[in-house]
């Protein structure tokens, strides 16, 4: 059996050895699915809701380990990865209520009984990101076992070893064999086999848009059920009737927090024009007092890069020259890291401006009015999150309606609650998860007339 070895972002050290899987083992895997798929889907639905709160508290009882391992092997701070662990319980918990609330309808019809039936949709393909690697398992995984379906995820190749083990758990819990597998190993193997496989019935991808294009394009040809959480590029809009000073603290962390490496990252800071010199001034400590150093430190606010091939991508977007207003700091030494860095004044097309970097990288631009913040939020293929700062309720809602954005939130960066939905317009995604719809998801509607 080949293997390859994950690193330690923090030290470049081996952490583990991990099977490489191949096409093969893949159509197997995806047979054993397929197997235990009848028995799964006939589960009474207590009982199927009984089992996944086990599942849950399996992996509450396992938080610390779960969370060492995202520490080790993704460089994540031990805050965040503790967090990532409970989010999994969480959500777990949370679609544990649905096997008994998967309600059809009885629509009214002439001549007999009309019903409507919430059918699973069979084997879910499950392709995680390298980023959040415990919270993108469960979004999918938790309403999808709900559902009644059968699950083969891949893990981030860079990242698999948090889902190996949740689905150790998930065994011990009482979940069957068959109905939760996970498949390390490359994208272009493992990945595109459960994209090209007829028997799974549905794509669960989370990650860049270029890939999601071509697994879009790849489930076209079965007419596959595809949910695709994709890049942004988001805007945190700040008015000058805003608290400055609370919005000049927390920008940093809307978009440094796990090194940038963030879908949801505020990577691009408007500033309205009479305040911009202010908000600077405010922002630099803010930025320079970012803790950056071992992720298992506790009092850690930020860990490092995934790999020294994705720090080599995001320094692209600063190059000699490049217009950096100010910086915090990194540790020296063994490990991928690269300091907070913000950008300012920035061209329009500027990569850094217009491209996802996915590092904590953040470029601040100034604005006039409402008008013209609306339209730079909006001038970007992406669509996935974004914040806006203002003490004035009408301006608030007039500028959430107009941003062109899945996720937003005023005077605050909080964009993710297991029970609300979650996902992007435009080139940021297709399909909602999380909240109480992503079940819909994960079922066909089977419409019924009875002759009475
Ligand atoms: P990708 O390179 O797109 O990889 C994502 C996953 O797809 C990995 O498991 C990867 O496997 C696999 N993959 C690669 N090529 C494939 C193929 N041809 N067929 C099937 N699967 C394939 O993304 P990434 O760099 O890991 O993640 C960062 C991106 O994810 C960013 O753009 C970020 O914005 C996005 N993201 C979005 C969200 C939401 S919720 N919208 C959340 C997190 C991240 P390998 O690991 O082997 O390459």
């Amino acid at each position: 059996m080949s293997t390859y070895t994950v690193l330690n972002p923090a030290t470049e050290a081996p952490v583990a050895k991990v099977p490489s899987t191949t096409v093969a083992e893949t159509d197997a895997a995806i047979a054993r699915a397929v197997a235990a798929w009848p028995a799964w889907r006939a589960v009474a639905p207590g009982d199927r809701a009984a089992v996944l709160r086990r599942f849950a508290a399996a992996v509450d009882s396992d938080l610390d380990n779960l969370a060492g391992l995202e520490v080790t092997g993704a460089g994540h701070t031990i805050g965040n990865a503790r967090w990532e662990a409970g989010n999994v319980r969480d959500v777990l918990t949370y679609y544990s209520a649905a096997p008994e609330r998967l309600f059809g309808r009885q629509i009214p019809v002439p001549g007999g009984v009309d019903i409507t039936f919430a059918e699973p949709v069979g084997v879910v393909g499950l392709i995680v990101p390298w980023n959040f690697p415990m919270p993108i398992l469960g979004w999918g995984l938790a309403p999808a076992l709900a559902a009644g379906n059968p699950v083969v995820a891949k893990p981030a190749e860079l990242t698999p070893l948090a889902a190996m083990r949740i689905a150790e758990l998930a065994l011990a819990a009482g979940i069957p064999e068959g109905v939760f597998q996970v498949l390390p190993g490359k994208g272009s193997v493992v990945g595109q086999r459960l994209v090209d496989h007829p028997a799974v019935r549905k794509i669960v991808f989370t990650g860049s848009t270029e890939v999601g294009k071509q697994i879009m394009a790849g489930c076209a040809r079965h007419v596959k059920r595809l949910t695709l959480e994709l890049g942004g590029k988001s805007a945190n809009i700040v008015f000058a009737d805003s608290d400055l000073e609370q919005a000049a603290a927390t920008a940093p962390y809307a978009v440094f927090d796990n090194a940038g490496q963030d879908c949801c990252a505020r990577s691009r800071i408007l500033v309205q024009r009479s305040v911009f010199d202010r908000f600077m001034e405010l922002l630099e400590p803010a930025v320079r007092g970012v803790t950056v150093g071992d992720p298992a430190s506790p009092a850690t606010q930020m860990g490092p890069l995934i790999s020294a091939a994705h720090r080599e991508r995001v320094a692209a977007y600063v190059p000699e020259g490049a217009p950096v207003a100010f910086r915090g700091s990194a540790p020296g030494g063994p490990g991928f890291w690269f300091p907070p860095t913000v950008l300012a004044p920035v061209r329009a097309d500027d990569p850094v401006w217009t491209q996802e970097v996915f590092g904590p990288v953040v470029a601040v631009m100034p604005f006039e009015d409402e008008a013209d913040a609306i339209a730079l939020a909006n001038d970007s293929p992406y669509g996935l999150s974004g914040s806006i700062w203002t003490r004035d309720v009408g301006r608030a809602l007039r500028v959430a309606r107009a941003v062109e954005t899945g996720n937003l939130s005023v005077n605050s960066h909080s964009s993710v609650r297991y029970w609300t939905p979650f996902g992007g317009f435009k080139q940021s995604g297709l399909g909602r998860e999380l909240g109480p719809d992503a079940l819909s998801a994960f079922t066909e509607t089977k419409n019924v007339f009875i002759a009475a």
